[in-house]
């Protein structure tokens, strides 16, 4: 935001103001922002209603309905957790009796609100104070004030007496820069353990790409995936924790778990008639050994997380694919065969194999009307191409 307060856009002249931006963006985008300046002579405001209207637009994949009442910064937007994660997140502590949170490092609010839309009342902790006052203004916006309290303050000084648990998402960044090392976060990891001691169920953010080996032992580690994507981690502590690791596939409203040890390997076996590639939850939480059990399938190299399977088993927890033929992955060969089927639309997928997608489809010279999906990986001995089709799971 420029130097132009949340209290004037939430303001009746304000609001107006954004409300003839979205409406300008929507009627003429590359005009917008010159014929907004015609609305008002405070261009300041302008200037901060057009860019609050474009912050809107853009958070309506992570918030739904609820994006055009609220009030982003683009960082704060960005660090957000999408309202659907959120949401689920907020289910699993209102069944396990949770009553009063503290949302630690609460940004512009999106996990307190998940979780007082469920009733729950919320301490929404953050020591930046404009982010603080995004919270507030959106918690007054969604017409949730009287469960969020908001509070200005340091994490690690947040006093958590009387709550029945705790969730924090620490800062996982240096400006635009990841930070993937737990304990450089603000606050860094371990600082919030310690913080919440007394408090005994307890869940953190981390990035996905978490090393498996410094996950507490107590604590379950729980990957989200929204429309295939691995978009959080979360660690989960004290008697909310089920599982040692758990993949959470959400597809549309549709939520699919899939928890386990994560130090399973699966059995090792021939390749079938059906190749499933596994959600990319299910790979971060090394639960394809359990996936493998559920659709009855083998791995074809222990360390290759394709699943193999003679029959089909849908599952949104997997991508299934129809085998049509297995070969030795051999470029000249397979440019042979792809000029002679015709092939000009190419998929090419790999995995365990030193292959470039990019530069094996310039290898290969696909050309033609025809289209194909292809695999390369490998068995515990050989390199393999594998053309398959994807089934159409809409029937
Ligand atoms: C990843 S964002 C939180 C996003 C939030 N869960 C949401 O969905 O909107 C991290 C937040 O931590 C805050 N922060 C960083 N260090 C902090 C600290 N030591 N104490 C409290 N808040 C802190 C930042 O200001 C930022 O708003």
């Amino acid at each position: 935001m420029n130097d132009v307060k949340v209290s004037q856009l939430n303001s009746p002249e304000g609001l107006a103001l954004v409300a003839t931006a979205t409406r300008l963006l929507a009627e003429q985008p590359e005009r917008a922002a010159v014929a907004l300046r015609q609305h008002t002579d405070d261009q300041a405001l302008a200037v901060a209603a057009m860019t609050q209207a474009t912050l809107r637009a853009a958070a309506y994949p992570k918030f739904g309905a609820d994006a055009a009442r609220m009030f982003f910064t683009r960082d704060g937007l960005e660090q957000a957790s999408r309202a659907i994660v959120a949401q689920r997140r907020a289910d699993r502590l209102a069944a396990a009796g949770v009553d009063r949170v503290a949302d630690l490092c609460c940004g512009i609010g999106s996990d307190a609100f998940a979780l007082a839309k469920h009733g729950l009342s919320v301490v929404a902790v953050d020591s930046d104070p404009a982010t603080l006052e995004l919270t507030r203004a959106n918690a007054q916006a969604l017409g949730l004030a009287d469960l969020v309290e908001t509070r200005l303050g340091r994490a690690e000084d947040a006093d958590l007496s009387g709550m029945d648990a705790m969730f924090a998402d620490p800062s996982r960044r240096d400006g635009s820069r990841r930070i993937f090392d737990p304990e450089q976060y603000s606050p860094p990891l371990s600082t919030l353990w310690n913080t919440s001691r007394n408090v005994s169920q307890r869940v953190c953010k981390v990035g996905p790409g978490i090393d498996h080996s410094i996950i507490p032992e107590d604590a379950e580690a729980e990957w989200v995936s929204v429309g295939g994507d691995v978009v959080e981690a979360a660690l989960w502590r004290g008697g909310i924790a089920t599982a040692a690791r758990q993949a959470t596939v959400i597809t549309g409203n549709r939520v699919t778990e899939l928890a386990g040890t994560g130090d399973r390997q699966a059995e090792v076996g021939k390749l079938g008639d059906y190749l499933y590639e596994p959600d990319g939850a299910v790979i971060r939480a090394h639960l394809v050994a359990e996936l493998a059990d559920l659709i009855n399938a083998r791995v074809a190299h222990p360390r290759i997380a394709y699943l193999y399977a003679d029959a089909l088993h849908v599952t949104p927890l997997a991508t299934p694919y129809r085998v049509q033929e297995v070969l030795p992955f051999n470029v000249k060969k397979l440019r042979q065969l792809i000029a002679e089927r015709g092939i000009g639309r190419l998929t090419i997928k790999k995995r365990g194999a030193d292959v470039t997608p990019d530069k094996l489809r310039k290898e290969l010279r696909p050309k033609g009307d025809n289209e194909a999906t292809l695999v390369v990986t490998r068995d515990e001995g050989r390199h393999l191409a594998i053309f398959c089709e994807p089934v159409s799971l809409s029937g």
